[in-house]
């Protein structure tokens, strides 16, 4: 063999080596992400890296229980992780921005602590060919425009002796003189409406049935639908299948109170609270949709009530918020 002839198969070989061998490389080398329940760590790594529009390819394995993975705000099927199996995930973003990947099966009691972030690098593609993913330009929440305090106490300081319903309402709504505007419905508790309806010659269970007709108007069918299952799905296990604060895990959040308030005597940087109970007139009628809206994007700061901000789009908070109202109003009678 000349030469130049063993060169040319050295080459040769070198070249199939990699065409065949880089991809095995790589996959051998995606790393393999490990899953824990959030007291022995979440998501190791729980930083990811990724570039826009190359493909990321994801391996995980739990080491304990039943996990999930999804992204939030991409419109995806969450995957479960099951443990001593490997969950493969290819995901492609067409934005760059920090991305949230959470956990979507209840693993604890700190299920919701269960998060992780995708740092997406890169210039954006056209947006022509954009597939609508988020995430979008951070627009300044409403709650924080109307100079909301959400941590304030916001009991309605009067409460309907019956559930207000909305069909009686209507007819008594048509000619009176109120804001219809959605600007006025969301920064306005029903509280605040009943009571600028104590103008009107109503009496004040004809004001509470304008005020769930109202309501109902600023909401439709289909997003009741989708509100009732994020619920199910996300919420129930703290705040009740019903609403009524009850879930399977409002016992675990009060029991991690009291053992809180023994390991750290004295400081009060973990207060755990009960869920809120959706069902209470008190509580719900005197919050504005605004500033739930507030609390749903940021969570209760320590309370237990986790953040959603990064989770949910816009449109799936003004879902879940139209339902919990109407665990108040009678939409139906
Ligand atoms: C891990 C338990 C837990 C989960 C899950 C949870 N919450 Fe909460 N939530 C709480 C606790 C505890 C509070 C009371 C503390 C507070 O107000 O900060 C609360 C308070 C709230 C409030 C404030 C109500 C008010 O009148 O101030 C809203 C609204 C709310 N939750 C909505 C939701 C929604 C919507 C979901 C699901 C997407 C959800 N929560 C999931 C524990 C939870």
């Amino acid at each position: 063999m000349k030469r130049s002839e063993l060169i040319s198969r050295i080459l040769i070989t070198v070249a199939i080596v990699s065409v065949v061998g880089a991809p095995l490389y790589f996959w051998s080398h995606t790393p393999l992400i490990h899953v824990h329940i959030a007291e022995d760590g979440g998501w190791s790594p729980d930083v990811i890296k990724a570039n826009v529009n190359e493909p990321l390819n994801l391996k995980l394995t739990s080491d304990d229980v039943v996990h999930g993975f999804a992204v939030g705000q991409m419109d995806m099927q969450s995957v479960d992780v099951l443990p001593g199996k490997v969950a493969d995930v290819t995901l492609n973003f067409d934005k760059p921005g920090i991305y949230t990947f959470f956990c979507t099966r209840w693993c604890g009691i700190n299920h919701w602590r269960m998060r992780g972030t995708i740092e997406v690098s890169g210039s954006p593609a056209d947006p022509s060919t954009s597939s609508g993913q988020r995430p979008e330009p951070a627009s300044v929440p409403m709650y924080v425009t109307l100079g909301l305090d959400i941590d304030a106490p916001h009991d309605s300081p009067s409460i309907p002796f019956s559930q207000p319903s909305a069909i009686n309402g209507q007819q008594l709504a048509v000619n009176l003189p109120i804001d219809r505007s959605t600007e006025y419905y969301l920064g306005n508790s029903p509280y605040q409406v009943f009571d600028e309806l104590g103008s009107t010659s109503l009496t004040e269970i004809q004001r509470w049935n304008v005020v769930a007709s109202i309501w109902q108007s600023n909401t439709t069918p289909e997003s009741l639908a989708n509100g009732q299952h994020l619920f199910a799905q996300n919420c129930a296990a703290c705040h009740g299948e019903n609403g009524a604060g009850n879930g399977v895990f409002a016992d675990d959040l009060a029991a991690a109170d009291e053992s809180s308030m023994q390991t750290m005597a004295g400081s009060d940087n973990m207060t755990m609270q009960s869920p809120v109970d959706f069902t209470n007139p008190t509580r719900m009628l005197g919050a504005s949709p605004a500033l739930l809206q507030g609390k749903i994007l940021r969570g209760g700061m320590g309370t237990g009530m986790p953040m959603w901000g990064s989770i949910f789009t816009e449109e799936q908070i003004w879902d879940l918020i139209a339902y919990l109202y109407s665990f108040q109003f009678d939409y139906h009678n």
